[in-house]
């Protein structure tokens, strides 16, 4: 894995993400997977050389999880902290990833110290009031609700992320620079691939697919083909195969396509 410095910026997010912290102002990442969100996240923690706290939510993300939780210790009653309130407590960097996953329990919480005053009460520890330091940041992402588990944010928490940042797939020369970051051969065969992921973007994004590969597809094709797999192998492996979850119709309309580009 090479070093999380060479993520392209293409689109000035690190920018929007500066300013937004300058601002005091909490930012919300809207985009499909593997569009660069985390990994944009990350750098501009690092270079900012803020500690970032991260966690990526499911269904079974609990209250605990972010508040935290008592603790029983030979009879001593403790509280051990979550990351919401350690992040807030120490001013550092909180990253929410993918906050649409997380059931409506969880969100209130999470709406409690977002709010304006930056603060929250902790029921769980004798109704400790705890409030966020100075520097205290967050960023979350979101999917887009066609993706599965995914929900609608209700409105006042949305509105605690006014700075939305838009992360898209990049155009295919973009995507080029960033897949050659993971790779150091095939520059023909892989400008193929990127061809080839956006046929099955766009044939996903109006719903003739199920599935829309991401950058990490696009990357994972180079890397195999860097690793000595022939073209055709590994277009049918990385980007073929997945659609039998479908069934083998779906997966017979993209093989046909790679067929067309690389033969057969
Ligand atoms: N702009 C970029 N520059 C360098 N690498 C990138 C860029 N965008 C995405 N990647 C790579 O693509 C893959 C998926 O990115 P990731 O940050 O995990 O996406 P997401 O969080 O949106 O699902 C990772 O391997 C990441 O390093
Ligand atoms: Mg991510």
């Amino acid at each position: 894995m090479l070093a999380e410095s060479l993520y392209i910026d293409w689109n000035n997010s690190f920018e929007v993400l500066e300013k937004a912290y300058a601002a005091d102002l909490f930012v919300l990442i809207i985009g499909p997977k593997g569009t660069g969100k985390t990994t944009l996240v990350r750098e501009f923690a690092a270079k900012k050389g803020i500690k970032l706290e991260s966690i990526n939510f499911s269904l079974r993300t609990r209250e605990s999880h972010l508040v935290g939780a008592k603790t029983m210790d030979n009879g001593a009653i403790g509280f051990e902290q979550g990351i919401l309130v350690k992040s807030m407590k120490e001013g550092n960097m909180l990253y929410l990833d993918e906050i649409n996953s997380a059931e409506a329990d969880v969100l209130l919480r999470l709406d409690e110290a977002l709010d304006d005053r930056r603060q929250i009460v902790l029921k769980e520890s004798g109704g400790e009031l705890i409030k966020a330091t100075k520097g205290w940041f967050v960023v979350a992402t979101i999917n887009p609700l066609s993706h599965v588990g995914t929900k609608e944010l209700p409105p006042q928490l949305l509105s605690r992320f006014p700075i939305r940042l838009r992360l898209e797939y990049p155009p295919e020369d973009i995507e080029f620079q960033i897949v050659k970051q993971y790779a150091s051969s095939h520059d023909k065969e892989i400008l193929q691939g990127i061809k080839l992921a956006n046929i099955l973007r766009q044939a996903a994004a109006v719903e003739e697919l199920y599935y829309s590969p991401s950058l990490r597809e696009t990357i994972a094709f180079a890397k195999i083909l860097d690793s000595g797999m022939k073209t055709r192998l590994a277009a049918e492996i990385v980007f073929a195969n997945i659609y039998l979850q479908w069934g083998s119709i779906e997966f017979q309309k993209v093989n046909d396509i790679i067929t067309s580009m690389f033969g057969s």
